[in-house]
């Protein structure tokens, strides 16, 4: 089985990293992580990762003028490390549409929250502050829009009487660890495919089955 080439994008402690590095280590798992790559060459989760043997590499975006050059020198990265598909767990910048262009189909981020609700940052805070009863993460694909793009998992929390932003995130933050490596699974093993804005279940082989023209000889289709 090859296995998907995949990279992890961090700026921080890589807890969702972790998620992921630990579910590749299946070797049934269809996605390898095959490099994590930082903008912060001080991000506590590159010391993790190596620690877990994982390549790593930190392009460091203050060096450079201007968001374009930054991201040229990522790509570079990527294409030295034969990179297919990125995971982009606690990023904190935002793409060009130069960048998103090259990988669309092909990114995936986390959010915590349940999007299209609370897009952008302090979602935990404001979520409380709204009363909220519900609460949750996100897994979609990368548009050029903060925070939108085609939804592969989502995962819902209760919102308790005594919670603060910070046990709400934990408590969300346990789920986008078990989600994340969910929604990989799914989109490097072509179990799901973008239609529009939606992630839908692929065609299985016996649906495959049934499109198969009829001059096709019977022993040629796809049991
Ligand atoms: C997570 O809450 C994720 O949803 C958001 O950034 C945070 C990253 O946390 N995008 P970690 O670095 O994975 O622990």
């Amino acid at each position: 089985m090859t296995r998907l080439r995949t990279a992890i994008l961090i700026s921080g402690r890589g807890s969702n990293m972790d998620a992921l590095i630990a579910a590749a280590r299946d070797p049934s798992f269809p996605a390898e992580i095959a490099l994590v790559l930082s903008n912060r060459p001080d991000a506590p989760g590159l010391a993790k990762a190596k620690a877990a043997g994982v390549a790593t590499a930190a392009v460091d975006h203050k060096i450079y003028a201007g968001r374009e050059e930054f991201e040229r020198s990522l790509q570079l990265v990527l294409e030295t490390y034969r990179i297919e598909f990125i995971c982009l767990a606690g990023f904190l910048r935002m793409f060009t549409p130069w960048f998103v262009g090259l990988w669309r189909g092909r990114m995936l981020n986390i959010h915590p929250a349940l999007l299209p609700s609370y897009r952008g940052l302090d979602t935990h805070a404001r979520a409380l502050a709204d009363g909220v009863k519900i609460h949750g993460a996100t897994v979609h694909f990368v548009v050029p829009e903060m925070d939108e793009g085609p939804i592969v998992a989502q995962a819902a929390v209760p919102v308790l009487d005594d919670d603060t932003p910070q046990t709400l995130a934990a408590r969300v933050l346990a789920q986008e660890h078990v989600i994340y490596p969910m929604a990989l699974r799914l989109v490097a093993s072509g179990a799901v495919r973008i239609e529009g804005n939606r992630v839908l279940a692929a065609p299985t082989p016996r649906e495959a089955t049934l499109i198969v023209p009829d001059a096709i000889a019977p022993t040629q289709r796809i049991s």
